[in-house]
């Protein structure tokens, strides 16, 4: 059923409540997802963005609801990535007089994954697309996240599509945000966030400048995940600037694997010590943790501390998937720490180490290594690094 968001802007995308795992399997996706589509009726028709195509028959069936897609004027591709774009060659089989919008970037990506010779049109920031009574205007976002990525704003009804940004991976019954669970929403939004925009950080704050410059009135924010932001929908742009600013909590997230318990003793023991000095902290296992939801946690916190047993000389696989997620998101305003335990060689905190100078996340305190299993003296001075690292949070 396709849902009217304003007069001639309806909703035409797809909820998939199943899916648990998205980028193939690279990112969790615990309360599924949307692809959103809209179909903007006026003199001119004009559909922005598609959907992954496993469901392009169901997004089909819900354009077919509202216009015949022959009719089709305008199909705006926001950005190239497969969950927005896949169902385009399905589609312009149905409408392939229509015009296909894209920024410059877009005119080399979306050729670059369908090789098909649509007709394309090339828009750059500012360049407008009269529709009737409305008028689309574009703005390009390169880099969020894609070179491609743009917005599209429907003047008149006083819609923002700005594609991934302001998204949730999130399947609702309700599409809209005051009619959801909110605890739910931002915990998505901030999910979303900080697995996927956190790289783009400065270049989000500079946008959000750019976009309010236009002064555009926005009635509603409709991204290309989740829920629409109709009530007070400017509340997501001031979360994206708090959480692009990157400050964390004053907290600390401590995240090991262990064979027989060693390092597991001394991130407890490590943990006790931050706990005693008054620092809100969390223990995870990488092993048995979802990757996307540490990196949350690690996003919210100033001191990230990891811990590894030397294997093979080297760390424990679970840890080098943690390590480098971590250094891919560029997380900024951390201090970091690094343990583990040992038999004889042991070279896993120089090994995170590296990945923290790598991933520009100053040490708080040189590493610590316990050789074997520790003991009771061995747990003292992991409770003491522990204290010794809350002063460090203290001090940043
Ligand atoms: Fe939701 Fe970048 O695709």
């Amino acid at each position: 059923m396709s849902i009217e968001l304003a007069k001639g802007v309806y909703w035409v995308g797809v909820t998939d409540w199943g899916i648990r795992r998205f980028h193939g399997f690279e990112l969790s996706v615990h309360r599924g997802t949307t692809y959103n589509s809209y179909l903007i009726k006026d003199e001119k028709i004009a559909l922005v963005d598609t959907v992954w195509s496993p469901h392009s028959e169901e997004f089909l069936a819900r354009v077919r609801e509202l216009v015949d897609p022959a009719k089709i004027d305008y199909v705006v591709v926001n950005h190239s990535e497969p969950d927005h774009s896949s169902s385009l060659p399905a589609l312009m089989k149905l409408c392939p007089n229509a015009q296909v919008v894209v920024s410059k970037n877009g005119a080399s990506s979306v050729p670059g994954h369908f090789h098909e010779k649509w007709n394309f049109h090339v828009v750059k920031t500012g360049d407008r697309i009269k529709l009737g009574k409305n008028e689309l205007i574009f703005v390009e976002a390169p880099m969020l996240h894609w070179p491609d990525s743009m917005f599209s704003y429907l003047t008149g009804e006083q819609i923002l599509m700005p594609n991934d940004a302001f998204g949730q991976h999130y399947a609702t019954a309700f599409l809209f945000n005051d009619l959801v669970n909110q605890d739910e929403l931002f915990e998505e939004a901030l999910k979303y966030y900080a697995n996927i925009l956190t790289p783009y950080s400065d270049k989000i704050l500079k946008k959000i400048d750019d976009v309010l410059a236009l002064n555009l009135p926005v009635k509603m924010i409709a991204p290309s995940h989740g829920v629409i932001w109709r009530k007070d929908p400017l509340q997501i742009v001031a979360k994206y600037q708090e959480w692009a600013r990157q400050k964390p909590a004053p907290s600390a997230v401590i995240v090991y694997d262990t064979m027989w318990n060693s390092t597991e003793r001394m991130a407890k023991a490590i943990a006790e010590g931050l706990i005693e000095a008054g620092i809100d902290s969390k223990v995870f296992h990488a092993a048995a943790a979802d990757s996307n939801d540490l990196m949350v946690e690690i996003f919210k916190s100033k001191l990230v501390v990891l811990g590894s047993s030397t294997h093979n000389n080297g760390i424990l696989p679970s840890m080098a998937k943690i390590l480098e997620e971590m250094r891919g998101l560029r997380f900024k305003n951390k201090i970091g720490a690094a343990f583990g335990s040992y038999g004889w060689s042991g070279e896993s905190v120089k090994e995170i180490e590296e990945v923290f100078q790598r991933a520009a996340i100053p040490l708080a305190r040189p590493g610590i290594k316990v050789k074997w299993h520790p003991g009771e003296e061995d747990l003292k001075l992991c409770r003491a690094y522990g204290r010794e690292l809350a002063a460090s949070i203290r001090a940043s």
